[in-house]
C-alpha cells in the first residue's frame, strides 16, 4: 500500500514534467530574423532572353514556351551549346515545341494555324517536360503586356508555382 501511494506521488510529480515536454514538441520553433525570400518573377524581353541561348558557358540557359521562361540549365546535353536542341533556348519557342520542329521559322511564340493535334502536344510537353522538370524564372513581357505596353488582361499567373500579386506587383 505504502508502496503504491509512493509510485502514485512520483507519478503525480512526473505528470506535469511529462505534460510539459510534450507540450514544447507540438511547440512550433520560433525562428527570427528575415522571411524567407522568394525569387521575384522576372518580366524577359526578346532581347533579353536572347541573352541566355548558352552560348556563355556559365550562363544559365532559358526557353520560353507558351510565354514561361524556365530554366533549362540542368538540361545543358539537350540545349548547351552545340547540343541539339540549342536552337531552341534564348527565345519563345512555343511552335517549335507544338510542331516538334527545329526548322528557324517554327521558333516563334505564333501558334497560329497549329493543328489541334499540335496543341495537345505542346500541352503535353508544356506540362509533363517544361513545368515537371525545370523552375519557371518568369514570363515573357509579350505574355502579360500588350504590343502598346499596356497590361494584357487575359494574363493569369497559374503557372507560376509561388506566384503572389503581393511578393510581384
Ligand atoms: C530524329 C529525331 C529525334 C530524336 C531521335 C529525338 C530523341 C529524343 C529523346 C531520346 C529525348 C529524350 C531524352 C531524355 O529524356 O533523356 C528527346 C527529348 C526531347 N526532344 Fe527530341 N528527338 C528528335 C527530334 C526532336 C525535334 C525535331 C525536336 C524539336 C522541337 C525535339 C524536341 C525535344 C524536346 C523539347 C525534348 C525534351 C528535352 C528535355 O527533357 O528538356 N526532338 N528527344
Amino acid at each position: 500500500m505504502a508502496v503504491a501511494g509512493s509510485s502514485r506521488a512520483l507519478a503525480l510529480l512526473l505528470l506535469p514534467l511529462l505534460v510539459a515536454s510534450q507540450a514544447a514538441q507540438r511547440e512550433p520553433e520560433l525562428r527570427f530574423g528575415p522571411a524567407p525570400r522568394q525569387r521575384p518573377v522576372r518580366l524577359f524581353t526578346e532581347a533579353e532572353l536572347g541573352g541566355y541561348d548558352g552560348r556563355e558557358e556559365d550562363q544559365p540557359i532559358y526557353i520560353a514556351v507558351k510565354g514561361v521562361v524556365f530554366d533549362v540549365t540542368s538540361g545543358k546535353e539537350f540545349y548547351g551549346k552545340g547540343a541539339p536542341y540549342n536552337a531552341l533556348v534564348g527565345k519563345d519557342s512555343t511552335r517549335g515545341i507544338a510542331k516538334m520542329s527545329l526548322d528557324p521559322e517554327d521558333l516563334t511564340h505564333d501558334t497560329t494555324g497549329l493543328t489541334e493535334e499540335e496543341l495537345k502536344s505542346l500541352d503535353e510537353t508544356f506540362n509533363n517536360v517544361y513545368k515537371a522538370k525545370y523552375p519557371i524564372v518568369g514570363y515573357t513581357a509579350r505574355r502579360i503586356l500588350n504590343e502598346d505596353g499596356s497590361p494584357n488582361p487575359n494574363f493569369k499567373p497559374e503557372d507560376q508555382p509561388h506566384f503572389t500579386i503581393k511578393d510581384e506587383f
